[in-house]
């Protein structure tokens, strides 16, 4: 039977009688996915006990973002985690996690000079001390986390290299529907029209990665490809649009190495994100 708990206490309480088990961590801010759902499947693989939170962090929203539209549905989230085998479900309340405001904060060095850190400014820190949260109440053997935000895995993965956090970081690929759209919980906000145009992101990511693959270097003319088929096919514009290289995320002007390509496209009341690693011929 599946346990769910909304408070702290009782989380440890439940976990106790688990301790002689690996566990693993899953964590969300809910209205779950297929994508969520690779994760808890990737979790099982490692570990005999999966714990998934959903918690929408307030904290890792900007003020005109979409704290508010972010969509909520705690039943069917935990119906969801019962069919797919989660052993526990940490649900905890905005006052639970944050009963005062916090006084400590963790900051970002580079990690955050780039992509979100600069377009979200306060996001990362936002993800990392709630992240931070659940690892020091659940205190798993491995969490789990998609490539689907890619900048969000890194920064985790150092987070526990510079904090310590006795666990492994489980990096998961992107889930996508058929027409490539990667999964995501804000995708139910798109209208239907902004729906249809959607995966020409995925589209423009596949167009950089060939024109990569078929040898071409030169990064304004790959960026200015991918600029022109999101224009071509959607109502969205580009929020940002970059190529590091992998799995540095250094600047380059022109591509020699393994590259990773960042897309953010913002809809009417949707900004989606997606990335697409490029191993070069
Ligand atoms: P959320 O957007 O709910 O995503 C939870 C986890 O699912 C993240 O690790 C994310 O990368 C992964 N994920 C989302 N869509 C995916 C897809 N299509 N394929 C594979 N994995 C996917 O990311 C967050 O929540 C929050 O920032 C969180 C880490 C929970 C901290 O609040």
């Amino acid at each position: 039977m599946m346990k769910t708990a909304d408070t702290i206490k009782a989380t440890r309480e439940i976990l106790k009688a688990h301790r002689d088990k690996k566990i693993a961590l899953v964590p969300t801010m809910g209205y779950l996915h297929e994508g969520h759902m690779t994760l808890v499947e990737e979790a099982g693989k490692h570990a005999d006990f999966v714990a998934l939170s959903l918690f929408v962090n307030p904290l890792q929203f900007g003020p005109d973002e979409d704290l508010d539209t972010y969509p909520r549905d705690l039943e069917r989230d935990l119906k969801i985690c019962e069919e797919h085998g989660v052993d526990f479900v940490f649900h905890p309340s905005v006052e639970e996690m944050y009963p005062k405001k916090p006084e400590l904060l963790l900051n970002l060095a580079s990690m955050s000079s780039i992509l979100d850190g600069i377009k979200r400014p306060g996001h990362f820190e936002g993800v990392v001390t709630v992240v931070n949260k659940l690892f020091n109440i659940i205190e798993p053997d491995f969490a789990v986390f998609g490539e689907k935000d890619r900048q969000q895995l890194m920064i985790i993965k150092r987070m526990v290299a510079d904090f310590n956090h006795d666990l492994e970081i489980i990096g998961v690929p992107t889930a996508r529907e058929t027409d490539g759209l990667a999964k995501s919980s804000r995708n139910v906000n798109l209208t239907d029209i902004e729906r249809e145009e959607a995966p020409a992101i995925h589209q423009a990511l596949e167009i950089g990665r060939d024109l990569v693959q078929d040898g071409e270097t030169d990064v304004e003319g790959i960026k200015e490809r991918i600029e022109m088929h999101i224009m071509d096919h959607t109502s969205g514009e580009i929020d940002d649009l970059q190529i590091f290289t992998h799995p540095d995320l250094n600047t380059i002007q022109t591509v020699s190495t393994d590259v990773i390509i960042f897309i953010a496209v913002k809809f009417e009341s949707v900004r989606l994100i997606d990335n697409m690693l490029v191993i070069k011929n």
